[in-house]
């Protein structure tokens, strides 16, 4: 029952307001005549682009880039987004993964607006409540279009200078912040690394030449981040694992799931390892903190049972998802009320890993196979749930709107794992 789950004992106290919990909807929404701070104008077509290091592939780009110009706001500012959309022929929009949108701008096409056609233009207002590693991505046709390029990075920061390592594969190519092969970026003293993992599956990093702590998970801080050594971090496909490396006054080099792509910082030559053996558990890093609800005074418990059978999808056959024994499109919503206190089981009986995506909203991790999470509060916004693994998750329902839930493996969700979180 939710009363066995952790987190009861350090409710207590007050706290700070933690981030990705919102006041109120009015803290998210700007008001229409407030002028932006941050205006960018994104314009999409389909053509060649060039991979630095790997030659030139036909897709998609944004300012004829792939990825599209990273977006950089401070905290509290005010971000418009003008996307003209002017060779996509089947349309797209741009979602703002990890930041809790109001529903209206999360850009999910079919459920909060219409596909963007090659013509059209359509603007993105919406505030950086929260300090935060995010990446952007169009949300039509997304299997094909983000693999194919439409996507890049946006950093919500508290002013600081950052190093960022964003992870995409064209084709079977992985490579870094839109490059192939060892690609350098400049750093000294302290770094804040912000990996992001644009891919479809799960992906290690490591560091080879100096020590790291885990500062952020999917945009918000650790607690009490302890010093790692020859461990690596996992990045759950659409997560985003923030790192500081302190420099040893040499480069040191960041492994990237063990490919000829890596990113070295700093001048000269980088000490090239493997993967370590070893891999930081995310449920036992840093120290507990205060939570802004009590998971163990839950309002609603939802089951998301994922499971794989023979079946018909749009009248083609295949092996399809299902969620709680049912095959997408007669797949069950979970409902709640605003201010709900929600408390989930996902468990992933399907042979399959699946890094599940909940839009608008952050989830807590309360276990992981009944063992409980004792280290800092782990929010989430994308979960690697491994075959046979379960997890308790805990959230709460403060953002009105219909907001999608599905598996981040692109592919896996227009093969039926999506669902929808509704506000009744
Ligand atoms: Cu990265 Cu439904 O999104
Ligand atoms: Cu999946």
């Amino acid at each position: 029952s939710a009363m066995e789950m952790g987190y009861a004992d350090h409710g207590g106290g007050p706290s700070m307001r933690p981030m990705h919990h919102h006041q109120s909807l009015a803290e998210l929404k700007p008001a229409a005549d407030r002028p932006a701070d941050v205006s960018v104008r994104l314009v999409a077509r389909k053509e060649r682009f060039e991979i630095a290091g790997r030659g030139s592939m036909r897709g998609y780009t944004l300012n004829h880039t792939s990825p599209g110009p990273q977006i950089t706001a401070k905290q509290g500012e005010l971000i418009e987004v003008t996307l003209v959309n002017e060779s996509v022929p089947e349309g797209m929009t741009l979602h703002w993964h990890g930041v809790d949108v109001p529903a209206a701008e999360d850009g999910v096409a079919g459920i909060t607006q219409d596909a963007v056609l090659p013509g059209q233009t359509f603007v993105y207002r919406f505030v950086a409540v929260d300090v935060g590693t995010y990446w952007y991505h169009s949300h039509q046709v997304s299997h094909e279009q983000v693999k194919d390029g439409l996507y890049g990075v946006l950093v919500v920061s508290p002013g600081t200078t950052d190093v960022v390592a964003a992870v995409h594969t064209y084709d079977k190519v992985r490579t870094v912040n839109g490059g192939y092969g060892e690609r350098r970026v400049a750093g000294t003293g302290t770094v804040r690394l912000r990996l992001i993992n644009t891919d479809n599956g799960p992906m290690a990093a490591w560091v080879d030449g100096a020590g790291y702590r885990v500062l952020a998970v999917d945009g918000t801080e650790v607690n009490a981040p302890t010093p790692v050594e020859g461990k690596s971090v996992l990045v759950t496909a659409g997560g985003r694992i923030d790192l500081e490396i302190t420099l040893p006054g040499k480069a040191v080099r960041i492994g990237l799931g063990g490919g000829p792509t890596t990113l070295v910082i700093g001048e000269g030559d980088a000490p090239a390892g493997r993967e370590p053996a070893d891999r930081v558990d995310l449920l036992s890093y840093g120290k507990p903190a205060a939570l802004p609800f009590d998971p163990a005074a839950a309002d609603r418990h939802f089951e998301y049972r994922i499971g794989r059978r023979p079946g018909f999808l749009d009248g083609k056959p295949g092996l399809w998802w299902t969620i709680n024994g049912h095959q997408f499109p007669d797949v069950p919503m979970f409902m709640v009320a605003e201010d709900d206190v929600v408390t989930m089981t996902i468990k992933n009986g399907s042979g399959q890993v699946h890094p599940m995506h909940l839009h608008g909203h952050h989830v807590l991790v309360l276990s992981r196979d009944g063992v409980r999470a004792t280290g800092s509060p782990w929010w989430t916004d994308s979960l690697n749930v491994e075959d046979d693994e379960t997890y308790e998750i805990a959230f709460r329902a403060d953002n009105p709107g219909i907001w999608m839930d599905h598996c981040h493996n692109l592919p896996h969700a227009a093969q039926g794992l999506t669902t929808h979180l509704m506000y009744e």
